[in-house]
C-alpha cells in the first residue's frame, strides 16, 4: 500500500513473504468479523482453524489458585526489581532447567537434555526463524514434507531471505515422509540451483495430526547425512500425543546413535500448545551443536522471554506431581476429544486420516468437490466459511498436493460448541445429500 504513495520501505518490508494473503488467515478475519457467541451471537462462526489447547486450563488455574505466590512479587520490592532488571541473554538458569526437566517428561524420561543447551526463545515462531538465519543464506531452501504449518511460510522466509522446497507427501501412503519423496524434492531443489541446507520436520504433525514412527525418522537422519544438511525437529506438540508410547522423538534417535551425526540435529519445542500457554510466548532451540547454540543465544537477545514469565513458569514446572498429573489428564482429554470428533464426523459420513496426536483432525472432504482440484476445494472452503459459519483450513494453505483435506482444530472451543460444529456439519451433509438425490430421481 504504502510503497506507490508513501515515502520508500524496505524491500522485506513490502515483499509478499509474509504468506498472510492465504484462506488461513482469512478466515481468521471472517471469524473476527462474526464471532460465534452461544448468547449474543449463536449463529456466528466457530473458530476451527486455531490450534489453541484450552482442554486443561482449569489445572493450570487450580494451580494458580493454590500457588497464588508464584503470579505476585512474593517478598516485595526485591522480587519486583530482580525480575525489573536487566536480564541476560541466557535466560535464568531454574528456567532453562525446568524446561529440560519438562520436555524430558513428556518424552517418559528416554531423552535426556542439558539445560546448557536449551536457548530460550519468544515461542517456536521465533525458534524457527532464527534457526533459519543461522543455517541458511538468502537464497538457499529448506525442504518441508506437506502438508505443513502455514506459519512455515511466514516464519522461515519472510525475513530471512529463505526458500522452502516442499516435499510432497499424499494420502497413498497416510502423508508419511518418504526417500523418495525427499530425493525428489533436494533433486528439484538442484534442478532449480536452489542450495539446500536443511530439513525441516514437524513431528507430531500439523495438520495431520500423527507422530512420525521411528523407522521413518531412522531414514530422515540418514537422508540428512547423506546430503550433509541440518535437521530441525520441531516437537511442538510431543505433549500433545495421546500416549507417550506413540512419539518418538529426534533426541532418541540422535542418543541411540551415540550422538554421531548429532552436530547436525536441532528440536524446536514451546510451551504454546502441551501446556496451551501461546500468549506467554515461551519457546526454545535445542541444538546439539555448539556453535549453533552459541550464535542461537546472542541471537535471541532480539527475542526474549520476560523474567517475569520464566520465573512463574519455573516454580510450575520444577512441581513434579503437578506436570506429571497435568500431562497424563490433557493427554486424555485430547485423546477423548479427538475420538468424539472423529464419530461426529463419521455419522456424518467424513473420514479422517487416523491420528494419534494434535489439538486438529485432518478429514478428507474430497468426495464432496466438484472436481479434485484447488479451486474447487477454495470455494468448498467458502462455502464452509459464510454458509455453514465454520472456519476450517484448507489443505492448500498447508501445501497439501491433494485438493479436499481439511484441517479441523477441536480443542480451542468448549465440548458444547464442538457439538454445534459437528451438527451444523451434519445438517450441511445431509442438505447437500438431500439435493443430490432430487437431482438423480
Ligand atoms: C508446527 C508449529 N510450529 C510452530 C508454531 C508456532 O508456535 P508458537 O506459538 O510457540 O510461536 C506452531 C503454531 O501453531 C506450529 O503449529
Amino acid at each position: 500500500m504504502g510503497v506507490e504513495f508513501g515515502v520508500l520501505l524496505s524491500e522485506i518490508a513490502t515483499s509478499d513473504t509474509h504468506g498472510e494473503d492465504s484462506p488461513y488467515f482469512a478466515g481468521w478475519k471472517a471469524y473476527d468479523a462474526d464471532p460465534y457467541d452461544a448468547v449474543s451471537n449463536p449463529s456466528g462462526v466457530i473458530q476451527m482453524g486455531l490450534a489453541e489447547n484450552q482442554v486443561s486450563f482449569d489445572l493450570l488455574e487450580n494451580y494458580l489458585k493454590q500457588h497464588p505466590e508464584i503470579s505476585n512479587w512474593g517478598s516485595g520490592i526485591s522480587s519486583f526489581r530482580e525480575n525489573a532488571l536487566f536480564q541476560d541473554y541466557h535466560g535464568l538458569k531454574t528456567f532453562r532447567k525446568a524446561m529440560a526437566s519438562f520436555m524430558e517428561q513428556i518424552r517418559g524420561g528416554r531423552a535426556k537434555f542439558d539445560p546448557d543447551r536449551i536457548v530460550l526463545t519468544a515461542g517456536a515462531t521465533a525458534a524457527n526463524e532464527l534457526l533459519t538465519f543461522i543455517l541458511a543464506d538468502p537464497g538457499d531452501a529448506l525442504l518441508i514434507p506437506t502438508p505443513y504449518y502455514p506459519g512455515f511460510d511466514r516464519d522461515l522466509r519472510w525475513r530471512t531471505g529463505v526458500n522452502i522446497t516442499p516435499v510432497h507427501c499424499n494420502s497413498s501412503n497416510g502423508f508419511q515422509i518418504t526417500v523418495k519423496a525427499l530425493e525428489e524434492a533436494y533433486a528439484r531443489a538442484v534442478a532449480a540451483n536452489i542450495r539446500v541446507r536443511g530439513l525441516l520436520l514437524t513431528n507430531p504433525s500439523n495438520p495431520l495430526g500423527t507422530a512420525i514412527t521411528k523407522s521413518v525418522l531412522e531414514e530422515i537422519l540418514d537422508f540428512a547425512a547423506r546430503k550433509d544438511i541440518h535437521l530441525i525437529s520441531d516437537e511442538i506438540y510431543s505433549g500433545s500425543v495421546f500416549s507417550s508410547a506413540q512419539f518418538v522423538s529426534m533426541a532418541e534417535i540422535v542418543e541411540a546413535r551415540g550422538y554421531d551425526n548429532s552436530d547436525r540435529v536441532h528440536i524446536v519445542y514451546s510451551l504454546s500448545k502441551d501446556l496451551g500457554l501461546p500468549g506467554f510466548r515461551v519457546g526454545t532451540i535445542y541444538s546439539y551443536n555448539d556453535r549453533v547454540v552459541t550464535t542461537a543465544r546472542r541471537m535471541s537477545s532480539f527475542t526474549l522471554v520476560s523474567s517475569q514469565t520464566q520465573k512463574m513458569l519455573a516454580s510450575m514446572l520444577c512441581d513434579k506431581e503437578f506436570t506429571e498429573n497435568y500431562i497424563k489428564i490433557n493427554r486424555e482429554r485430547l485423546r477423548k476429544r479427538y475420538e468424539h470428533i472423529i464419530a461426529g464426523l463419521k455419522n456424518a459420513g467424513i473420514e479422517c486420516l487416523q491420528g494419534n496426536a494434535g489439538l486438529f483432525a485432518w478429514m478428507n472432504l474430497g468426495p464432496l468437490l466438484e472436481e479434485p482440484k484447488k479451486e474447487d476445494e477454495l470455494s468448498f472452503w467458502n462455502l464452509m466459511l459464510h454458509e455453514v459459519k465454520l472456519n476450517i483450513s484448507p489443505g492448500s494453505s498447508c501445501h497439501c498436493s491433494e485438493a479436499g483435506w481439511f484441517r479441523m482444530c477441536f480443542a480451542n472451543m468448549s465440548q458444547h460448541t464442538l457439538d454445534i460444529a459437528l451438527r451444523r456439519i451434519q445438517v450441511f451433509i445431509e442438505k447437500r445429500n438431500a439435493i443430490k438425490g432430487q437431482y438423480f430421481l
